[in-house]
């Protein structure tokens, strides 16, 4: 067997003998402190693993080698014993039944096997540390991203990668280290899509990898953090705020980290002349850099469709990823994603958490 299947397995396990003879209500209860949960189980993943002679480093060393990891099959659906409701038409709330319980339960473990925490950000969906990745009912520009294709990006642009702090807003915490997708219904097959960073690179010349390392790019926030962003930090522009001067690429010992948006990153941009719009600078080398990055985006770009019971776990530092289109109504038994976070928060400072919560980080 495979290392992923022994790690969908022995997640399985743990979590069926840990929801076995519990009710709903003292399963949500438990998951209400994910990091306590997290302590009392993992050594049971650990132990499951041992029988098999897999150990928890090697876990974590696949986690960081690959873009993703695609785990099935880890909360069975169709052993649940309840109906799962429609699907909801909102990112929150997720419902409380012991399908989504065992979805959460499992992407909880699944990220403390590979020594991440579950983290949320207080500015996105109010600090939720589950959200309902749906068809959103409506109308307006988020219901319509909700069901298009989304192109190339890491989650939590707008905020440092892990190990750096931000220049302008040392306070704020970095952005996720994994995205975990839990499948809870995909009737077309959508895929999630993955471009691993390694195999982008390859297709740059060393002067546009130079060019993607220089604190030169201007980052915007992604939609679903702007508002509470706005209120968390007093914002009063209608305008979403840009921070400039940023790098996207980092040559890192583990190897290269990529925090990057199609829509949230901007090349370089010329200063405006005589009250003329502000324009890219397309013979500037950090723009065609730019480009070639995106041109071999779309180039290395490969499908996971995420299955009922199923846990995607995307590396947000090696990997970008995004969506085929979706499509069709909200509600009913459409396509119904669960999404958290993972991080390493052991270097954490207090000021980027916070206060009386284990998992909220700051901002
Ligand atoms: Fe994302």
């Amino acid at each position: 067997m495979q290392l992923n299947s022994f790690f969908a397995e022995a997640v399985r396990t743990v979590v069926a003998n840990w929801m076995a003879g519990k009710t709903l209500h003292q399963c949500v209860e438990a998951l209400s402190d994910p990091v306590q949960f997290s302590e009392e189980q993992l050594p049971a993943v650990h132990e499951q693993l041992q029988a098999n002679g897999v150990s928890l480093q090697q876990l974590k060393d696949l986690a960081w080698s690959e873009p993703y990891l695609h785990l099935q099959d880890v909360f069975p659906i169709a052993g649940l014993d309840d109906e799962l409701p429609e699907t909801p038409v909102a990112f929150l709330p997720v419902p409380d039944c012991r399908a989504t319980a065992a979805a959460r339960a499992s992407a909880v473990l699944c990220l403390a096997t590979i020594e991440s925490s579950v983290v949320s950000y207080a500015s996105e969906n109010d600090g939720h540390l589950f959200v309902n990745l749906v068809v959103l009912a409506g109308q307006g520009q988020m219901v319509e991203k909700s069901k298009d294709a989304m192109r190339g990006h890491t989650d939590g642009v707008f905020f440092p990668i892990r190990g750096e702090r931000d220049e302008t807003y040392p306070n704020f915490a970095p952005s996720p280290d994994f995205v975990c997708l839990s499948g809870l219904r995909n009737p077309n097959a959508t895929e999630t899509t993955v471009m691993p960073l390694k195999e982008v690179l390859t297709g740059l010349t060393d002067e546009e990898i130079d060019e993607l390392c220089q604190p030169q790019f201007t980052i915007s926030p992604q939609k679903t953090f702007r508002e509470g962003l706005a209120l968390a930090m007093n914002w009063q522009s209608q305008r979403p705020p840009r921070i400039d001067n940023r790098r996207v690429l980092f040559r890192r010992a583990e190897g290269s980290w990529i925090r990057f948006s199609h829509s949230s990153v901007a090349a370089p941009i010329l200063t405006a002349q005589g009250g003329e719009e502000p324009d890219i600078d397309a013979a500037n080398p950090a723009n065609s850099a730019y480009q070639s990055f995106i041109e071999n985006c779309r180039k290395n770009e490969s499908g996971v469709v995420v299955r009922p019971g199923d846990i995607l776990l995307v590396n947000n530092r090696i990997g970008l990823h995004g969506r085929s289109e979706v499509g069709g109504e909200a509600g009913g038994t459409s396509r119904w994603l669960l999404r958290t976070y993972g991080l390493e928060t052991g270097d954490l400072a207090a000021e980027q958490r916070y206060q009386g919560s284990s998992y909220k980080l700051y901002p």
